[in-house]
């Protein structure tokens, strides 16, 4: 592959002062960026440049239409401290899904690949090396024109930048069944990381967290009755002993992570069922006992356990992380794939740099 992507790298490093110990999520960046301009119908030259400002006017499209959509992804590094991608096409075609959605144009694969890989290689001695710990890539693209005319932009910026992390969340998280805001309906934006989507969900998590809860736990916008997501995470469920996650309707954010532990799951013999659940059906087990497991999946969470779950209400408080099976299982299992310390058997992990194409540096 080779787009000529032009590199022109910091003279001023950042590295060294970066403190592994202690991370906080998505305040600290690398060193460089990814940065591409989409103008006239056409995707122009790309760029890698240190990471800093960009200058937009007051009337940028996306400042007032919300035009923009975004990714999550990892780079994680193995013990022999090679800089691992994980799943990187998947990211690609969401993202351009995502941007269909929004009328926005799609990126072509080849070069949202190249874009990692040269930018995650340039970038690695900023991976932390503890497993758990990785480096949050975000890929974005927003509107560029000037206007305030309500239609699509007919220009674009797509960017990538890269951030040191550990855990998303530090502890299991309490979580709020959200019965008054709605987070998605049928035919409308939640499938797509769009950043309205987050914008929507502002309020009802902070009047959450006002009342003690991490998260909101969303449920369908016509009945409030079906389980959706946690809005960072996709959830799964463990009843009787059976995984059970909301299947993909439209409203739900199609995880990456959900994927690829469900995958996980089954290939551990584990029975996995995508489907409908009410949460009168969580409210039951959760009475009868057989409720002994709840978590999320999602790329910042990787897997967190849910602590609780407050409805109407009432505080289902779920058993002890160290009394659970499965959710520290497919943790161990993600985790492990990703820092070599576990084979992977599907072949999800490409190293950083790979596909490279001849990048020029100025
Ligand atoms: C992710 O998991 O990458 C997300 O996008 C969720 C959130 C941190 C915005």
């Amino acid at each position: 592959m080779n787009h000529n992507i032009t590199i022109k790298k910091t003279e001023n490093s950042r590295l060294s002062s970066v403190d592994f110990d202690n991370l906080p999520f998505g305040r600290l960046f690398s060193d460089h960026m990814f940065v591409i301009d989409y103008i006239d119908g056409e995707w122009q030259e790309p760029q890698i440049v240190p990471y800093g400002t960009i200058e937009i006017e007051p009337s940028n499209m996306a400042l007032h239409y919300g035009q923009a959509v975004f990714e999550g992804m990892k780079a994680t590094k193995t013990a022999d401290g090679k800089a691992m991608l994980f799943r990187p096409e998947q990211h690609s075609r969401r993202i351009n899904a995502s941007a269909s959605r929004l009328a926005m144009p799609e990126l072509p694969e080849s070069i949202f690949l190249d874009a990692v890989h040269t930018l995650v290689d340039l970038d690695k001695g900023w991976i932390p090396p503890t497993e758990g710990s990785a480096l949050y890539i975000r890929p974005f693209m927003f509107a560029s024109d000037h206007s305030v005319g309500v239609r699509p932009s007919s220009s674009y910026k797509f960017m990538i930048f890269t951030c040191p992390v550990g855990p998303y969340y530090a502890k299991p998280v309490k979580l709020l069944a959200e019965t008054t805001y709605v987070r998605a309906a049928m035919g409308g934006v939640g499938e797509a990381k769009a950043a309205g989507n987050y914008a929507a969900a502002m309020l009802p998590s902070l009047l959450a967290q006002q009342q003690g809860y991490d998260q909101v736990l969303w449920l369908d916008a016509k009945e409030f009755k079906y389980v959706q997501e946690v809005g960072t995470m996709n959830i799964f469920f463990v009843i009787d002993g059976k995984v059970v996650t909301p299947m993909l309707s439209g409203t739900i954010l199609r995880g990456i992570t959900r994927n690829s532990i469900i995958t996980f799951l089954k290939e551990g013999g584990y029975e996995v069922e995508e489907r409908r659940i009410a949460i009168d059906e969580i409210v039951e087990a959760h009475k009868n006992g057989t409720l002994t497991e709840a978590f999320g999946a999602g790329t910042a969470a990787v897997i967190s356990h849910v602590a609780s779950i407050l409805y109407m209400g009432e505080e289902m408080i779920l058993p002890p992380v160290e009394e659970r099976e499965i959710g520290p299982w497919a943790k161990s299992q993600i985790n492990g794939v990703r820092s070599g310390r576990l084979p992977d058997a599907k072949g999800w992990l490409i190293e950083a740099g790979q596909l490279k194409g001849a990048a020029v540096e100025v």
